[in-house]
C-alpha cells in the first residue's frame, strides 16, 4: 500500500470555533478510512480544507506525495481529488447526464484555444466524456434516468448522481461526505458496491457517515473527531467500543 492522501498537523479556526486542531492522517490506495463524530465535530471542515474550499491556518496536506498548499480548488480537483458534497448541490433543473458533464477532470474544451483551433478534438474529448458518464450511470444502473431532470428523481437517485459526478474525475481521491444519509433499499446496496469498487480499483477514499452498519461494512479503519480533534483512531470495532466515542456520540 501507499500513501495518497497525506494531512500533516492541519489547523482550522472560524474566530473562536476550531474545526482542526493540528489534524495528522494518513489513507492508503485502495483503503476506505471512515470518519465519524458527532455534528459540528469538523468533518464536513476537513473535506473543506482537503479540496481548498477553505484554506488552512497551518499545516500541510500532499496527494500522491505533492502539496496542495495554496492550490484552488480546480486545481486540486485536475490532481484527482474528487468528492461529494453533504447537501449534493446538484442543479436541479439540469439532466443526470448534463450533471455529470460539469464535473470532469481534463476537458480541453474550457481553452478558448483549443475549441477555436482544435475543434476535432474538442469534440472527441465531449464523446469520451459522454460515453464516460454513460458507463458510470450504467454501473449504477441508472442509465435509463440519464436524460431525467434531477428535479423527478427520487432522492435515492440523487445521492447515486452526486457519486456518479464524483466520479467524472477519475483521479485517486475520494471524499464522501454522509453518501447514505436518507438512502435505502436498491440504492443504499449501489451505494455500497461502487465505494467498495473504486477502492479496489486503487482509490484512496474516505468517508464521512453517521451510519454505522455502513462504516462497518466498508472500513477497516476509522478515524473519531469531536469539536476539531482526532480523539481515536483504530480498527472500526475498537472505536465503535471506545467509552470516549459513546459517551461524545450517543450521549451513553
Ligand atoms: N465557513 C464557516 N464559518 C464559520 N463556521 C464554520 C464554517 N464552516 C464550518 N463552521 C463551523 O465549524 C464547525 C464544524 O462544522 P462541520 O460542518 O465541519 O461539522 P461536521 O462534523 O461536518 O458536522 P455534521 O455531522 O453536522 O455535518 C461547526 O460548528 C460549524 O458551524
Ligand atoms: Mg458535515
Amino acid at each position: 500500500m501507499s500513501t495518497m492522501i497525506s494531512l500533516k498537523e492541519v489547523c482550522k479556526s472560524f474566530g473562536g470555533i476550531v474545526v482542526a486542531d493540528h489534524i495528522s492522517i494518513d489513507i492508503q490506495r485502495g483503503e476506505i478510512l471512515g470518519l465519524i463524530g458527532p455534528n459540528g465535530a469538523g468533518k464536513t471542515s476537513l473535506f473543506n480544507l482537503i479540496s481548498g474550499v477553505y484554506p488552512m491556518d497551518s499545516g500541510s496536506i500532499s496527494v500522491a506525495g505533492q502539496s496542495l498548499d495554496g492550490l484552488p480548488l480546480h486545481h486540486r480537483a485536475r490532481l484527482g481529488v474528487a468528492r461529494t458534497w453533504q447537501n449534493m448541490r446538484l442543479f436541479a433543473t439540469m439532466s443526470v447526464l448534463e450533471n455529470m458533464l460539469v464535473a470532469p477532470r481534463n476537458y480541453p474544451g474550457e481553452h478558448l484555444s483549443q475549441i477555436i483551433f482544435h475543434p476535432r478534438r474538442v469534440a472527441q474529448a465531449n464523446l469520451a466524456l459522454r460515453e464516460r458518464a454513460m458507463t458510470i450511470l450504467g454501473r449504477m444502473k441508472l442509465e435509463a434516468i440519464a436524460h431525467a431532470s434531477v428535479n423527478d428523481i427520487t432522492f435515492g437517485q440523487q445521492k447515486l448522481v452526486g457519486l456518479a459526478r464524483a466520479l467524472m474525475n477519475d483521479g485517486d481521491c475520494l471524499l464522501l461526505d454522509e453518501p447514505m444519509a436518507g438512502v435505502e433499499g436498491q440504492a443504499y446496496d449501489t451505494m455500497k458496491a461502487i465505494v467498495r469498487q473504486e477502492a479496489e480499483a486503487g482509490r484512496a477514499v474516505c468517508v464521512v457517515e453517521h451510519n454505522v452498519s455502513f462504516i462497518k461494512d466498508l472500513c477497516n479503519s476509522a478515524v473519531f473527531m469531536a469539536s476539531g480533534k482526532i480523539l481515536e483512531r483504530g480498527s472500526v470495532e475498537t472505536l465503535l467500543s471506545s467509552k470516549t466515542l459513546s459517551q461524545l456520540y450517543f450521549g451513553a
